[in-house]
């Protein structure tokens, strides 16, 4: 019979790759702290109509990545294809403004979307992203992005002399205001050369007229950066100043920056800011992470008007420019001891010594094989264990035990009441 693989665009973090994912994990959940963000955990799936209404009903996510599937009770349910829209769901309902105005939230979690697997693109995927539900002002869109630049440097993605790394990408791409006066002059100014635009993009000019922008195909984009407005150059009074504000936070962080007017997202919730951090270190998909602000999206799930801003970044992307920077610390997990027996009848005191040690915080092994000493040390060495003590008959009459350092080979007798000091010793 053919061995069962794991799905397309699935992977399993293999025993000697989770020490990555923790250290990324445990980076993510330190920086957090210190900037008092709170973690929220969502559910895996939800009603499908928390991403169509959520997410918007053209993008490629609800149109043609979500898996969805109809429960026994014939609800449609969907698998989160991103965070923002479940977090602002479960804001709603558990009325979150009702404890605090405004709400600092982050996650990290799976994702599931049906695209084309690729390298630093999967089916399953990871992310961890914030959400600042609450604050409308340029401080929550400048402290999004803040945290964002702070996980890469602190990672080592962004030294202070190779900043080419990495680079932030930021747009404004305005309000119910004035979006919809821009979008007017983007399809005037456009309509002559509609004809020449690709299939998707004569589709997205009368349904997502925003989304030219997202185009790919070089003769599009000609003709967008010969025909089209600046939407930046369109902002109501209201969008220029809070973008204005957010890119003067930014330099009062010193975070470096460029302004990238064709920087629209995929996702429909946007409003005003949009930014991107992409990398070099990565091939195609070189988006590390990307966010903005979604001042419309609680109201639009049945909330109250709440404004809103966040990011998402992706955690398999993120490993991969890891590697090519060589950026990660040595995980070699050291065992402090590793218990060799001798004869049968020593096994089940070898089980009590290690309970207790493992009570007292020592990692200590033993064989389950039952095989010969010499395979014994043989395995101790191949754990990498600090110490190894034997155990037989002699030992246990004696109520005392030699420890053998493994890299000295210095033994020291210590007496079984004893065992739990001697590992504790600074
Ligand atoms: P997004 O741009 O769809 O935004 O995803 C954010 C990041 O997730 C991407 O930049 C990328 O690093 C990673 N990512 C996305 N799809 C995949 C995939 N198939 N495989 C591997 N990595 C992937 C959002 O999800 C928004 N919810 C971000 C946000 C939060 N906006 C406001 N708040």
């Amino acid at each position: 019979m053919e061995p069962i693989r794991s799905v397309k665009g699935t992977h399993d973090i293999l025993p000697d790759e989770s020490p990555r994912w923790r250290y990324i994990e445990s980076t993510v959940h330190r920086i957090a702290a210190l900037y008092n963000f709170l973690e929220v955990r969502t559910p895996v799936f939800e009603e499908t109509q928390v991403f169509a209404r959520g997410v918007g009903e053209y993008t490629d996510i609800v149109t043609k990545e979500m898996y969805t599937f109809l429960d026994k009770g014939k609800t449609s349910l969907t698998l989160k294809p991103e965070l923002t829209a479940p977090v602002v769901r479960s804001y709603i309902q558990h009325h979150y403004n009702q404890t605090y105005p405004v709400n600092k939230l982050y996650y990290l979690t799976p994702l599931f979307r049906q695209e084309r697997p690729q390298a630093g693109r999967q089916r399953q995927f990871h992310q961890y992203g914030t959400e600042i539900l609450g604050s409308e002002f340029p401080e929550a869109d400048a402290e999004t992005i803040a945290f964002a630049m702070q996980v890469y440097e602190q990672l080592g993605i962004r030294s202070p002399d190779s900043p080419d790394q990495i680079d932030l990408r930021i747009n404004s791409i305005g309000d119910s205001a004035c979006r919809p006066q821009y979008l007017e002059t983007l399809r005037e100014a456009l309509a002559p050369h509609k004809a020449d635009l690709c299939k998707t993009c004569q589709q997205r000019f009368d349904e997502n007229t925003l989304r030219l922008f997202d185009c790919k195909n070089e003769s599009c984009q000609l003709i967008l950066e010969e025909h089209a407005p600046r939407i930046t150059e369109h902002l109501c009074e209201d969008c220029a100043t809070h973008f204005r504000s957010v890119l003067s936070q930014l330099d009062a962080l010193d975070i470096p920056y460029t302004v990238d007017h064709t920087l629209v997202r995929g996702l429909d919730y946007y409003t005003r800011t949009t930014f991107e951090i992409t990398s070099d270190l990565l091939g195609a998909q070189d988006a590390l992470c990307g966010g903005g602000r979604y001042d419309l999206l609680v109201e639009q799930l049945g909330g109250p008007p709440t404004p809103a801003v966040g990011f998402a970044a992706g955690i398999e992307r993120l490993l991969l420019a890891l590697e090519a920077l060589d950026a990660f610390p040595d995980f070699t997990d050291r065992l402090d001891l590793f218990i060799v027996t001798i004869g049968d009848e020593v096994r089940s005191r070898a089980f009590r010594i290690l309970r207790d040690l493992r009570n007292r915080g020592v990692s200590c092994d033993t064989d389950l094989l039952r095989r010969s000493v010499k395979a014994q040390f043989r395995e101790a060495n191949r754990q990498n264990a600090t110490y190894t003590m034997v155990l037989g008959e002699n030992e246990l009459q004696a109520r005392e035990a030699t420890i053998k350092e493994m890299e000295s080979g210095e033994e020291t007798a210590v007496p079984f009441e004893g065992l739990a000091g001697f590992f504790s010793q600074p």
